[in-house]
């Protein structure tokens, strides 16, 4: 029997790279869709082509495709060539501070590049599960109204209702999201609109932070694997306001891609779930670097800046109740300690790697 085909973008970064790798192993043929934009958006520490290289080079069953999500025509004749069976679209600009600083190259690929593919799906393979990653971001603000305590090290809600964390219900509109959540915002309505409209399984997961030993992390994303890289080569982090005190909850790619694979085993249409790490998984900037010198045995160095990144929130934790309620038995696998660990081994390898090629 041939193998299923799925459609990957941003099949070099952490999560396109990652899902490729669970989809490949699951003995699917993996098309993936990257043109290394995160390069050009980053410079030379966000270049994913290892990235790129290492799946090539262990998998015969992975295609790449030099291609932009903003080439409509481009996208369109790869779907119609291809007609997958699965399409997960994990390429974005991913950065909220850089956003401001390239309007047009976010917007046009977050969200017309969203556009172009639902519509190319629409089109050849309307019948097959669309995966879009999307962001809490899509939240703006708007979670910072929700009052807190502080602790020690970290902020705490102060109402119970959010004990979980933040569910799918929050509102999206009339509150600060940087240009970044404006345009992940277009296109979360835009995978919900085709499913709702066009009866296409379509599902938005609303990221919290992803993180893994994929990330080619830089100080503007990829929170985690930039701080350990900090750590590791002694290099100084800022901190931007909140006392260092905000809280992220951080999911590891891997489970992002098994409930992915869930989804696309059994799709809804026009589904959105908040997908982090949740309150087990969540520290703030504090408890982070006491995580990353526990690792490396090294003191993480830092500077404060007594002033947060725009739109930055102060404490989020992703509700996974839906998530749990909607595909029993998916759950966080991979704690903290573990993500920590493997990222500090990754990078190790990787810089090893780097000098013996020197
Ligand atoms: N990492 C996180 O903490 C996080 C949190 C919430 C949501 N998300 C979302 O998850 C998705 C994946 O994030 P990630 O961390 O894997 O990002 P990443 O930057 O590691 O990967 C994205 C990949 O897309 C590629 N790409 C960017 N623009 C492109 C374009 N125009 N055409 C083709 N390829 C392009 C990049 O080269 C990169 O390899 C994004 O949509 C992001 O907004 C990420």
């Amino acid at each position: 029997m041939a193998a299923k085909t799925i459609l990957v973008t941003g099949s070099s970064g952490l999560i396109g790279s990652e899902v490729s790798e669970h989809f490949l192993r699951l003995g699917w043929s993996v098309h993936g869709l990257d043109n290394n934009m995160r390069a050009t958006f980053f410079g030379p520490e966000g270049d994913t082509r290892w990235n790129q290289r290492r799946l090539a080079e262990s998998y015969n069953d992975f295609v790449h495709h030099e291609l932009d999500v903003r080439d409509r025509s481009g996208v369109l004749e790869l779907m119609r060539a291809l007609r997958p069976a699965a399409i997960v679209h994990a390429a974005a600009q991913p950065s909220h501070d850089l956003a401001a600083r390239i309007p047009f190259d976010d917007f046009d690929t977050n969200a017309v590049g969203t556009l172009n593919l639902l519509e190319a799906c629409r089109q050849y393979a309307a019948a097959s599960p669309f995966v879009l990653m999307s962001t809490n971001k899509v939240y703006g603000d708007a979670p910072n109204e929700i009052p807190l305590r502080e602790l020690e090290t970290r902020w705490e809600y102060a109402d119970d209702r959010f004990t979980n964390g933040i569910d799918e219900s929050f509102r999206i509109d009339q509150s600060k999201h940087s240009l970044f959540g404006a345009s992940k915002v277009a296109a979360d309505i835009m995978a919900q609109e085709y499913g709702r409209y066009f009866d296409m399984p379509t599902c938005c997961l609303r990221g919290g932070c992803l993180t893994g030993p994929a990330h080619s992390g830089v100080e503007l994303h990829g929170f985690l694997s930039y701080l350990v890289k900090c750590n590791v080569e002694g290099r100084k982090y800022t901190v931007y306001g909140y006392k260092g005190k905000q809280v992220r909850d951080n999911i590891h790619s891997h489970d992002v891609a098994t409930f992915i694979e869930r989804f696309i085993g059994s799709p809804g249409a026009g589904q959105v779930y908040n997908l982090g790490g949740g309150r087990g998984n969540s520290c703030s900037i504090l408890e982070a670097f006491h995580f990353a010198e526990r690792m490396s045995g090294r003191e993480m160095m830092y500077e404060y800046v007594d002033r947060n990144r725009e739109g930055d929130h102060v404490c989020y934790i992703s509700d996974l109740s839906k998530i749990r309620r909607d595909y029993p038995g998916w759950d966080i696998s991979i704690d903290l300690d573990s993500i920590f660990e493997q990222i500090y081994r990754a990078m190790m390898e990787r810089s090893s790697e780097v000098s013996r090629s020197a």
